[in-house]
C-alpha cells in the first residue's frame, strides 16, 4: 500500500531538514568568510610555469591561510598559474572553506593522517609547535601526486608581498634539495640540548656539510621533490624525531630542529627578504618585533603573538596592520564599519 502523501512528504521533509542541519552545523563550525576578487592573468602568461605552494589548513590557522593565499594570488603577475596543495586533517571541510572564498583557485585538499606522527612527537616549549599538522611539512614529497615535482612551503602566519614567481624560480642547482633563507648570526649551538652536544656521536651528523651548519626557518621553504623522494628525506627526519621521542631530549623546539639536523649547511640560501620572520615575537610572550633591515617579500609572524589575534583583542603591534588588508573574515553586520579606507 503506498504512503499517503502527506506522511511521504513528512518524511521527506524530515531528510531534508536533518541532513540541511547536519550540513549546517558542519560549516558553522568554522568561522565565515568573505568571497576574495578574483584575480586573472596578465599578459605574459601564456608560458609561465605552474607555481605549486603547499599550505596546511586548520581551525586554528584557517584565518592565517586564507590571508596567506590572498596576499600571494593579489601580488602575482600570474595568479591563474598558481596551484595550491593544501594538507588537513580533515580535508572536506576544508576543501568547502577554500573554495567559498576563491571559487575560481585551483586547488586539492590532500588528507594530512596526525597517526603519522603522532607516536614521534615530544612536547616543546610551546604546545602550538606539537600540533601534527606542524609536521605535516615533513610528508609533503610522499602526501602529493609524483607530478608535482617542486613546491613552495609556506606557513600559515605569513602574508607574502612580492611575485612568488620570483622565490619558485630560486635555482637549486646541481643538487640542492631544499631551499630557504639562512640566518648565520643566530646561534645554532642553542637550537639543541646539552645533551645532544655531549653525545659521543648525535654532532658528527653535522660534519662534513657543505658549509657551516646555519639556523633557517622552515615556514618558508623552495623543495624539490624529486630530490626528496629519491634521498629518502621523510624518513631521515623522522629517525631524528625518533631519537628525540624514545632516546634522548637532544632539542626543545617542534618540527624545527629535525629539519637543521638534516639539512642545515645543506641549504640553498634565498634572499633575506623572503622571510621576514618572528614578527609575533618569542615563543613565551609575543611581544612586538620590528623588521629586520633590508627589503621585504613576505611577512611571517612566527612566534607566539598572530597578528588576527592581536588584532581582535585591541593589542595589536604595528606591523599587525600590515596582514590586516588580507583578512578575509566576515564581520557580520558590523562589515560597514570597517570598509577599506
Ligand atoms: C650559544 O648558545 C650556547 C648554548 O645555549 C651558549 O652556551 C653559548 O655561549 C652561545 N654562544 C654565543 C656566542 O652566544
Amino acid at each position: 500500500m503506498p504512503l499517503p502523501r502527506v506522511v511521504a512528504a513528512a518524511v521527506l521533509l524530515f531528510f531534508a531538514s536533518s541532513s540541511f542541519e547536519w550540513a549546517s552545523s558542519a560549516a558553522s563550525d568554522l568561522p565565515r568568510f568573505r568571497e576574495a576578487p578574483a584575480f586573472r592573468n596578465g599578459p605574459g602568461c601564456a608560458s609561465a610555469p605552474t607555481i605549486h605552494i603547499a599550505m596546511t589548513l586548520d581551525a586554528a590557522y584557517l584565518r592565517g591561510s586564507l590571508a596567506g593565499v590572498l596576499s600571494v594570488l593579489r601580488h602575482s603577475s600570474c595568479p591563474e598559474s598558481i596551484a595550491f596543495h593544501f594538507l588537513a586533517t580533515r580535508p572536506r571541510r576544508f576543501r568547502r572553506a577554500v573554495a567559498a572564498s576563491f571559487p575560481s583557485l585551483t586547488f586539492d585538499v590532500y588528507r594530512f593522517d596526525p597517526d603519522l606522527v603522532r607516536g614521534r612527537i615530544s612536547s616543546s616549549v610551546r604546545r602550538a609547535l606539537d600540533q601534527p599538522l606542524n609536521y605535516a611539512r615533513i610528508y609533503l614529497a610522499d602526501i602529493l601526486p609524483s607530478s608535482v615535482r617542486r613546491v613552495i612551503y609556506f606557513d600559515s602566519d605569513l602574508v607574502v608581498v612580492d611575485d612568488v614567481a620570483r622565490l619558485w624560480a630560486t635555482d637549486l642547482a646541481p643538487d640542492y634539495v631544499l631551499a630557504a633563507p639562512e640566518y648565520c648570526h643566530a646561534n645554532f649551538t642553542s637550537y639543541f640540548t646539552d645533551r645532544f652536544w655531549s653525545d659521543p656521536v648525535f654532532p658528527s651528523a653535522l660534519a662534513g656539510r657543505r658549509r657551516a651548519p646555519c639556523y633557517f626557518n622552515t615556514g618558508v621553504m623552495v623543495m624539490d621533490l624529486e630530490r626528496w623522494r629519491a634521498g629518502g628525506y621523510t624518513r631521515k627526519l623522522e629517525s631524528w624525531m625518533d631519537v628525540q621521542k624514545r632516546e634522548a631530549r637532544i632539542y626543545e623546539l617542534g618540527s624545527l630542529p629535525p629539519f637543521l639536523l638534516v639539512f642545515a649547511g645543506e641549504v640553498m640560501g634565498v634572499e633575506h627578504r623572503w622571510n621576514q620572520h618572528g614578527l609575533g615575537g618569542d615563543n613565551v610572550e609575543g611581544l612586538c618585533r620590528d623588521l629586520h633591515p633590508g627589503p621585504v617579500s613576505l611577512l611571517h609572524w612566527s612566534g607566539k603573538g598572530k597578528p588576527w589575534l592581536r588584532l581582535d583583542a585591541g593589542r595589536q603591534c604595528p606591523l599587525d596592520s600590515l596582514w590586516a588588508p588580507y583578512d578575509l573574515l566576515r564581520r557580520d553586520g558590523r562589515e560597514s564599519l570597517f570598509v577599506d579606507l
